[in-house]
């Protein structure tokens, strides 16, 4: 896949079906070769910043581990410790940066920080997740999938909650990999209409749907996936009291999760919080595949990175 070194990871809409297809085939060959003890050094020498203006747990931590088993390795530069935190360019930022480092991940609000920090930057840009995207989780959630379901075209995806970055880049994927995906998000709080219609005309390709609704049984009746996520995302704190109501009707909660497909996964990015968009029992239940999904960002990354890099 040497055609693809050098390119972004902004977002899964910029991949086409195939290469999709090749990173994903990639990581689960990562993940196997690696349980049974198989180093892949294939970034030896080469160094990965990682800039970070929100919290982390997964992406920080998988993105470094990554880096490590590659043979490379990672920086973590606190955005507030950089002197971009103090107002120096975004464009300079990348330029200096690409003097030094092989590609930089990084994690933000705005979605056009991003986009400035590739177009300015000579090396890799990975999005770590911003306020509009957050690929990387897509690309380990279709992972997962692939390995619990065994295929993903046709595979029912209904996502409820807010139509946020996680919603919107699963709507990407999904709409690219042929998975039939429906969101339901309460009036006022849908994914945006530009990647509803990006996603639609993903799917018009090979006849899959996408359906955004309000009603979250119809959303999750014969669902062979179940995903959620947090109804208030890092920077909308103070709308989380206002944001708890509005989202009652919207918990995954083993009521819900009945009308699924009885072989039904359920996922959820994490952090998630036990008693507002999932209820513990569903979280710790015979269905959930939080774990895995979350081991997964570590193969779906190791695979972007070792392309990219
Ligand atoms: N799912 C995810 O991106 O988790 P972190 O915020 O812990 O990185
Ligand atoms: N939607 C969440 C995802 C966290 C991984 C947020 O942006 O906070």
């Amino acid at each position: 896949m040497k055609y693809l070194q050098g390119r972004d990871f902004l977002t899964v809409n910029d991949f086409s079906r195939d290469e999709l297809w090749e990173l994903l085939s990639l990581a689960v060959k990562l993940k196997q070769e690696s349980k049974a003890g198989k180093a892949h050094h294939l970034l030896r020498g080469k160094t990965l910043g990682m800039i970070f203006q929100k919290a982390s747990t997964r992406t920080r931590i998988s993105f470094e581990v990554a880096m490590w088993q590659l043979g490379g390795y990672a920086l973590f530069l606190s955005a507030q410790d950089l002197q971009m935190g103090r107002g120096e360019p975004v464009r300079d930022t990348a330029r200096v940066l690409s003097r030094y480092l092989d590609g930089i991940m990084i994690r933000t609000f705005d979605h056009g920080e991003v986009e400035e920090l590739a177009k300015h930057a000579d090396i890799p840009v990975i999005n770590g997740l911003t306020d509009l995207l957050h690929p990387c989780q897509a690309m380990a959630d279709m992972q997962t999938i692939l390995e619990k379901k065994g295929k993903l075209q046709g595979v029912k995806l209904a996502y409820v909650g807010d139509g946020n970055n996680v919603a919107h880049s699963l709507l990407l994927a999904a709409s690219k990999l042929g998975l039939d995906i429906t969101v339901a998000a309460p009036r006022g709080y849908e994914p945006r209409e530009e990647v509803v219609t990006a996603a639609r005309y993903n799917a018009s390709r090979d006849g899959s749907a996408v359906i955004v609704t309000s009603d979250p049984l119809r959303a999750v009746t014969g669902a062979d996936v179940v995903y959620t996520d947090v109804w208030a995302s890092m920077g909308q704190e103070a709308e989380q009291a206002i944001r708890a109501r509005v989202f009652k009707p919207y918990q995954l909660n083993a009521a819900l999760l009945a009308k699924a497909s009885p072989e039904a996964i359920v996922m959820h990015c994490l952090p998630a919080h036990r008693g507002e968009e999932i209820t513990d029992d569903v979280i710790e239940g015979p269905q959930s595949v939080v774990f895995d999904q979350a081991e997964n960002r570590l193969h779906a990354q190791k695979a972007i990175l070792a392309t990219l890099l």
